[in-house]
C-alpha cells in the first residue's frame, strides 16, 4: 500500500467525523453570510507529489475544510489526490484554470466532473462560447461549481498593457480594474456566477455582482508578512480582502512554506474572524 492510501485508511474514522461536520455546511461560501472561518479558507497544495501534499494536509488537520489542487499537482498524481482528500471529508478547489476552444474545454471539464471536485476553475479571457460549453458540459449531477479566473493576481497593470490589455486607457491601473470588471460581467453572462479576483478589486466586482456571488481571492499575505510577495502583484492580507468582499481566500506558500503551518493557518482565520 503507498502512503496515500495508507494515510487514507488511517483517516477514514477523522473522515466520518469531519464528513458530518461538512454535511451541514455549504458547499463552498457564496456572500457574505456568517460562517465558520474554516469555510472560507483554501489551502493551495502547490507540490510535486502526493506524499508532499499529504504531508501538509496533516500537518494542517483540522485548521481547514478546502484545499486547493492545481496543475503542478493535479499533472503529478492525478485523481487519486483528489479522492484522498476527499476520503478524509475535505472539500477540493480544482484549479487548472482551463482555456483551450469551447469543444476541448467542455471536454476536459466532462473528463474531471466526476472525480469529486467542488470547484474547478476555466479562465474568463476563454470567452463567452468556452464559458458557455464548460457550463454545459458541467451540468451533470455532482459536477463542480465552475469559477472564472479574471486577471491573474501575479500580472501587475503594466504586464497586462504588454499583452496588449488596455494600450487604450490613460492609466494602465484603471485598464486593469476596467479587464477585471469586464471579464467577470462576460463570465456571469455565460452562466458562471463565481469568479477569481484579487483583493485589490474584490470591492469593485462586489458592488458589480451584488452580495450572492461568491468572490474567491488568492494572492493573499498574512498581516505581518506584507513585504512577502513572491511572484505576486496584487496582493492584501486576509482581513483586507475579507473586509472589501471576498468571500474564500486561497492561501499557498504564507501556509506550505511555514516552519509552523498550523500556526500561520491560525492567524489568517482569526484574521477572517475578526471582520465578521
Ligand atoms: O503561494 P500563493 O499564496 O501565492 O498561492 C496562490 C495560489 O492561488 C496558487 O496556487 C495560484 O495558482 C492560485 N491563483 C492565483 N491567482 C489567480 C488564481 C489562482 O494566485 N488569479
Amino acid at each position: 500500500m503507498d502512503k496515500v492510501t495508507t494515510q487514507a485508511h488511517a483517516h477514514k474514522e477523522v473522515a466520518a467525523a469531519h464528513k458530518h461536520a461538512q454535511s451541514a455546511s455549504a458547499k463552498a461560501v457564496t456572500g457574505s453570510e456568517r460562517v465558520d472561518p474554516r469555510e472560507r479558507l483554501i489551502v493551495a497544495l502547490d507540490f510535486p507529489s502526493a506524499d508532499k501534499a499529504m504531508e501538509l494536509v496533516e500537518r494542517l488537520d483540522g485548521c481547514c475544510r478546502w484545499f486547493k489542487v492545481g496543475m503542478e499537482l493535479y499533472y503529478a498524481a492525478g485523481n487519486r489526490v483528489i479522492e484522498g482528500l476527499r476520503e478524509r471529508g475535505y472539500e477540493v478547489f480544482l484549479d487548472l484554470k482551463l482555456h483551450d476552444i469551447p469543444n476541448t474545454v467542455a471536454g476536459a471539464v466532462r473528463s474531471v466532473a466526476g472525480v469529486g471536485a467542488s470547484l474547478l476553475t476555466v479562465h474568463a479571457g476563454g470567452g463567452e462560447p468556452m464559458m458557455k460549453a464548460a457550463v454545459q458540459a458541467a451540468s451533470t449531477p455532482g459536477a463542480p461549481k465552475l469559477l472564472a479566473v479574471t486577471v491573474l493576481t501575479s500580472m501587475d497593470a503594466a504586464e497586462l498593457r504588454a499583452v496588449g490589455v488596455g494600450a487604450a486607457h490613460s492609466s494602465a491601473a484603471n485598464a486593469l480594474h476596467a479587464q477585471v470588471l469586464r471579464l467577470a460581467r462576460l463570465a456571469r453572462a455565460a452562466g458562471i456566477e463565481g469568479l477569481v479576483c484579487s483583493a485589490e478589486e474584490v470591492e469593485a466586482v462586489r458592488a458589480a455582482v451584488g452580495p450572492e456571488a461568491q468572490l474567491v481571492v488568492p494572492g493573499i499575505r498574512p498581516a505581518g508578512a506584507a513585504g512577502r510577495r513572491d511572484d505576486q502583484r496584487r496582493v492584501a492580507s486576509a482581513t483586507e480582502a475579507i473586509a472589501r468582499g471576498a468571500s474564500m481566500l486561497v492561501v499557498g506558500r504564507p501556509i506550505a512554506d511555514a516552519a509552523h503551518p498550523a500556526k500561520v493557518a491560525a492567524g489568517i482565520l482569526a484574521e477572517i474572524a475578526g471582520v465578521e
